[in-house]
Parts: C-alpha cells; structure tokens; sequence
C-alpha cells in the first residue's frame, strides 16, 4: 500500500506537523497523514505514532476545516463521524445477490468437493485460495471514482439495509481508495465487519456493570452495532473489517464484470482485466488499504494442502484475535470460477469447511434463581447436559425477567446454545417450532428464594434484588467473591468449603476468616494435616495480597479488577477514601458519577469500616506499597508483553512486576512494544514481533533476570 519512501517521506511530514501545525495549504497533506496512520493503525496493526500523537494531528484538521469550511472534502478523516441516523435504515438491492456458501464438515465432504471441481472443468489438479471465515456480520461495499459511496447489509442475500454512516465508523475500511489505478471505476466489495474477542470482553463487562444481560457472541455484537442509530455509538464499539472478494466491477471504459457475469472470455480480455485470480484481488484490495486476508491467506495446489491447512488453522483458532468458525476454499482462477459457475444459493467454485461446532441443542428443564453478593436474584437455567467445544453444560445464567420474555424462553423449550471461544455459554434462542404445547412459562419469585424476604426492583433496573444485608447467600457469596482467585486469591479455600464453614457457624463475614478454629476443622472429614497447613498458609499469605485485590475482594457494586487498580493506584492506603468527594472520585480515569456514588457509598457506611478495621487488625495489608516503593523507576515506560506459556512465574505477578518497575503492558504486538517476552507454544504473537526489529525478544529467564 505505501512504499518505504512514502512511509518515510509521511513519517517525516507527521513529526513536522507534530511540532508545528499544519498551516491551511498543507490541509491535503495533514489529512494524508492521518490516513496513513489509521491504514498503520488499524490495517497493518503497526502503528508508527502514539494515539496522543495521532489525536493531536486529527484535531489539526479538525481546526483547519471549522476555519475554512469549503475545504472539507467528502472523504477527508473528520467525516467518519456523521450525524446521527433518525430514521429506520432504507432498504436498497446488492448489484449482485450476496450469495451463501456451501459447508463441509469433513476431509471427505472436501475431497468430493475437488472430485466435481475436477470434473467439471476436466482438469487433473487445482489450485485453490484457502482463508479464514471470518464469524461476523457481512456487508458489501461499492466504491464509485474511487470513494465509498455505500455501505449495506447481508439482508436477505438480494437486499439488505444501508448503513454507510455506520460503515464509515469502522476504521480499516479506507473512505476512498484508488481503484482508478486498477482500471476500475466502480466496485462492489464483501466482507465482514468482526468485533475483536477482547472488545467483546470488555463490551460484556460494561454491559455487565450496567446490569444489562451480555450478548452471546462477537458476531450478534457486530451485527448489533451496524444497526445503532447513532454513529458515534457505532464508532465507540471498535468494529473490525475484512475485504475478501470483489463482487462486481465496471471498468473506466464502461465494461462489465460481476460474479454471474464472464470474468474474461468475450466480455472483457486478459489484458485489460485488473486481476485474473482470486488472490490477486485480494492482492489488490490488500495494496489499496483494505484489510483482505492477504497475509492470512494461501494458494495450494490439490485437495490434500488444503486440507493440511484448514487442520492447521483449526488448531491457532483460539489464539487469534477474532472469531472465525471454518475456512473458505475458493477456486482461484477466475475463468475456471465461471466454467463452474453458480446454483441460486452458492457458487460452485467455493466450499466453507466448517471447524468443530460451538453450538448445540438441549432441552431447558427448569430454573433456579441464585442470589448473588449484591442480592441480584439470578435465574439460572438448568439444561440436559449438552457438550460443546470440548465443555458439557448443564446450567447457563439467564440474566433477568426481560432477558426470559425477549428470548420468550420456556421449561421444556428446546434451546440453542453457544460457547464462543473462552466465553462463558449463552442461551441463543429457544427454537419456539418444535415445541409441544406442554412447555411451561417461567415465574419469577415474589421472595428471596434464602432469607424469604421481599424482592424489590429499582427504577430504571432490570434486576430483582433481597434487599436484607443479613441474608446468608448474600453473606456467603461475598465470601466466595473475598476468597476467589482473582480478589483475594485464597488457594484451597473455593465455594464448597465457604459454604461447608459457613453451615457449621466457623465462619460468619469476611474478616472471620482470619480467625478459623482449625481445630474443628481437623474433626472434619477430608482435613487432613496437610489440607489444613496448606489453607492456612493460604489465608495468611493472602494478607500481603495488593491493595487493588483488597479492593475488588470487597465486593463493592461496579467496582471491578481495572477501577480497583486505578482506586489502589489514587491512594496511599484504602482509608484514604474515607475523606474522598464524589468528585475527587470522578476525576480517577475511567471513573463516572454511578461508580464514584457506589464507592463513596461504600465508604461512609459505618458496618463497612467495622470491617475494614477488623481487617487492619488482623495483619492484612491496607496500603499501596506500590505508591510507597515506586521509586524503581528502572522501566520507566518501557512497553511489555507476554506470549506463550510461563512456566516460573505466573502472568499476573509478571505483569505486576512490570508495572512497579514503572514499566507498561501493552495488548498487542506493534512498533510501540519494547519487549516481547516468550514464554513455551508461543504463536503468531512472536512471528509478528520477528517482523518488527525494534522489539527486544526475550526469554522468561532473560525476563527474570532483567527484573
Ligand atoms: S466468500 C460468493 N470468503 O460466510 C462467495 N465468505 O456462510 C462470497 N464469510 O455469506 C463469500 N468469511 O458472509 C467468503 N473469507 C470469506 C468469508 C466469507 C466469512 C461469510 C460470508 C458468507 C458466509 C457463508
């Protein structure tokens, strides 16, 4: 896409506008800068400024334009951001139906898939293109003299909804490109738009916090958010975008050339085409700034290489960033694509090969309701054990009363479920058409299923909640939260045995698990000598634990793992928010006014402090010695990332590690890593770092030793 001198010569042009603005006759210039940036950023993901810098040029332009209005052009990086979409989206028809994919699900099913490739064209090998399918929501593109002009949904494969505002917002899809260049004039494009699997995470996390019912899947959360009606929503999701197969095309004198039309022959010659096989487009797309899966993708030749490499990918699906549930083969030669030709619902020439299932069916045959610390009553569906993924499921949360009526889920439904990559199993739907008559609608308690009191709901909220702080699941859920490993990190400890201690009155709140009569204990069956020294070990080396574990084991509403670290960070030690203002809790990054009401909450309750009192007495550890020991600055800003199996040091304590150094975590691998550190089955991470020789590729023990 841009050459080592044009990388220069832009890489030059930005530090100058860096440290001088751009003056109002560099305006085209300044916007090329930015669209190299966000081509490094999110096209090439090797980003070459720092995302302060690359603000700092955008509110340049952003300046330039408010000051000379008649210079702001249609495809200039400001216009991501549109108005917001007031009506329903408008229904508009593909140039060419968008077609589906015939699936395999076999070695076999491919090899027969070859057999009438063969046969059909009369040839004895072929050479496919092989690349991954991408599990996200698809669209089509057209790009008129070089601009995008329309963005549109799958819809029902023939017409689909226009969202190009929203299109826009996805970063890898380049607002224009020079298809002029490649004798095109206008193009139609396919692809997916993806949502990356951590901003998933992180979008089920605030949905979480909101106490809002998490999506099932990356895919209905892209597919979701291209139909938000309000951009600047849309462009706060971070969507992703792969280009993988050119449509339609007319050329710049006029000729046409789509999927159901002849790709040379008669209609267009060898010459003037633009590209005569599959991967040479995506070649193309690929060098005008798309995301195509060029680097992903390979040519083989014969059935049997591409059934060594969709194995192969099968096994780094979890590793990769995105979702993709199969591979696509496609004949690569385009005029044998047209000998073989299409039936009305996929072509002949392409196959998706399915990779091991993530979904199932089973049978919802019935619903617990849980109560959580916070007193949230939880329904909780319980399922005829189903196996997916390598996992066999029996129970799945179900979230709330409107989740049950907005999935119009039933005891007896049958119900489809899904366990995308690492994250916890969702209901997707129930399948309402194989029901009997006999299924029975779900009934939310009246009381809390424990202590029988009251359920009250709150306005505005979706959740049910035991408002009786006394209420012993409350209590017991607090502990288990207290003790689990990503708060307190009590080994040995684990629900059963919270819940067993609990019942036999040895523990009673938080701070008597400092106080456990072991001699009991050791009456107990199960407790032997060993078990014991080993819990108790545990508890007392949990009181060294950070201050930020303290915090998140506290359990406080909203306060999850990153705002307990930006809390421990803010403070020299915890009783430091006893005097802290609402407002001086906004200030703290990421912090809004319902997080910093919780906390400040939490603080001025009196039973709260006993605790926290208690605690102190008890020997835990209530300061932030990093604030007191951060006078190691040995790393200061140096930019850290793990891959690969540890085996000295555990990853958390690593980072850690890191971070008291004054160094940084960073979440992927770009020009702005410093060091990459290796640890055993390292993948993709360590074959892009090898790309970039500015990283420092290290080895734990080199690590270790660096600390
Ligand atoms: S090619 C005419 N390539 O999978 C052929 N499709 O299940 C056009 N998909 O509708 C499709 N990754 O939305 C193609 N690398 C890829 C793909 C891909 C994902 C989607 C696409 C298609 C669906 C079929």
């Amino acid at each position: 896409m841009y050459s080592v001198q044009q990388t220069k010569h832009l890489e030059k042009v930005s530090r100058d506008f860096l440290k001088k603005d751009a003056n109002v006759k560099d305006i085209d210039e300044l916007r090329n800068t930015l669209r190299f940036h966000e081509y490094r950023y999110y096209v090439a993901s090797d980003p070459l400024i720092s995302d302060t810098e690359y603000d700092q040029l955008y509110k340049q332009l952003e300046k330039l334009e408010k000051e000379h209005p008649e210079l702001v052009t249609k495809n200039s990086p400001t216009q991501r951001v549109g108005s917001t979409i007031n009506s329903s989206f408008p229904t508009v028809q593909h140039l060419v139906p968008m077609l589906s994919l015939d699936n395999s699900y076999n070695e076999e099913d491919l090899i027969d898939f070859d057999r009438k490739a063969r046969e059909n064209t009369g040839l004895e090998i072929i050479e496919y293109c092989v690349e991954p399918k991408f599990d996200g929501a698809s669209i089509s593109l057209i790009y008129e003299d070089d601009e995008l002009s329309r963005g549109v949904t799958r819809g029902n494969g023939v017409e689909g909804e226009e969202i190009t505002t929203n299109i826009k917002q996805v970063r890898s899809i380049p607002l224009s490109a020079k298809f002029s260049d490649y004798n095109i004039h206008l193009a139609e494009i396919r692809g997916e738009v993806l949502m990356s699997k951590k901003s998933f995470k992180k979008y089920n996390e605030l949905m979480e916090q909101e106490g809002l019912p998490p999506l099932a899947n990356p895919r209905n959360a892209a597919s979701g958010s291209l139909r938000i009606k309000d951009p600047k929503l849309v462009a706060k999701r971070s969507l992703e975008a792969f280009l993988y197969h050119v449509s339609y095309y007319t050329t710049l004198e006029g000729k046409k050339v789509s999927d159901e039309k002849n790709h040379s022959k008669e209609n267009i010659s060898k010459k003037e085409a633009p590209f005569t096989s599959h991967s040479e487009s995506l070649k193309i797309l690929w060098d005008l700034g798309f995301r195509s899966p060029e680097k992903e993708k390979k040519v083989v030749k014969g059935i049997d290489k591409v059934i060594d490499y969709c194995k192969a990918y099968e096994v780094k699906r979890d590793e990769l960033p995105y979702e993709i549930d199969g591979m696509v083969i496609k004949v690569n030669d385009l005029v044998l694509q047209d000998k073989l030709g299409m039936t009305s619902h996929h072509p002949r020439w392409a196959i998706a090969f399915k990779f091991k299932a993530r979904q199932g069916t089973t049978v919802l045959s019935g619903v617990e309701f849980n109560v959580g610390r916070t007193g949230a009553v939880t329904p909780v569906a319980k399922l005829e054990p189903v196996h997916i993924g390598g996992v066999t499921v029996t129970s799945i949360s179900i979230h709330n009363e409107e989740y049950i009526k907005e999935k119009d889920l039933r005891i007896g439904d049958t119900v489809l479920v899904e366990r995308a990559g690492d994250v916890i199993p969702q209901i997707v739907k129930s399948l309402t058409d194989v029901r009997t008559g006999n299924e029975k609608i779900i009934h939310y308690p009246k009381n809390c299923p424990v202590c029988k009191s009251e359920l009250f709901k709150e306005e505005g909220e979706a959740v049910w909640r035991c408002i009786n702080i006394e209420c012993e699941a409350q209590v017991v859920e607090k502990i288990i939260h207290f003790v689990s490993k990503d708060a307190m990190d009590i080994k040995h400890f684990g629900g059963a045995n919270v819940v067993k201690f609990y019942d036999l009155k040895l523990l009673k709140d938080i701070p008597s698990i400092y106080s456990l009569g072991f001699e009991k204990i050791s009456e107990l069956e199960g407790f032997g000598k060993k078990s014991i020294d080993n819990l108790q070990s545990a508890i007392e080396d949990s009181k060294q634990q950070p201050l930020h574990r303290l915090i998140y084991a506290l359990g406080i509403r909203f306060v999850g793992e990153t705002t307990a670290k930006t809390l421990a960070n803010a403070v020299k030690e915890i009783f430091d928010f006893e005097t802290m203002s609402i407002e001086d809790l906004q200030n703290l990054e990421d912090i809004g006014i319902k997080v910093a009401t919780s906390i400040y909450g939490f603080f001025k309750n009196d039973d709260n402090l006993k605790i926290l009192h208690r605690l102190q007495a008890l020997g835990l550890n209530m300061k932030n010695t990093k604030k007191q020991t951060s006078t190691t600055n040995t790393l200061h800003e140096q930019t850290f990332l793990f891959t690969g199996t540890m085996n000295k040091i555990k990853r958390n304590d690593a980072e850690e590690l890191v971070e008291k150094h004054g160094g940084k975590i960073v979440s992927g691998v770009s020009s702005k890593l410093n060091y990459l550190v290796v640890g055993e089955d390292a993948g993709g991470k360590l074959e892009k770092a090898k790309k970039i020789n500015t990283i420092k590729i290290i080895s734990e023990e080199e690590f270790l030793e660096l600390m």
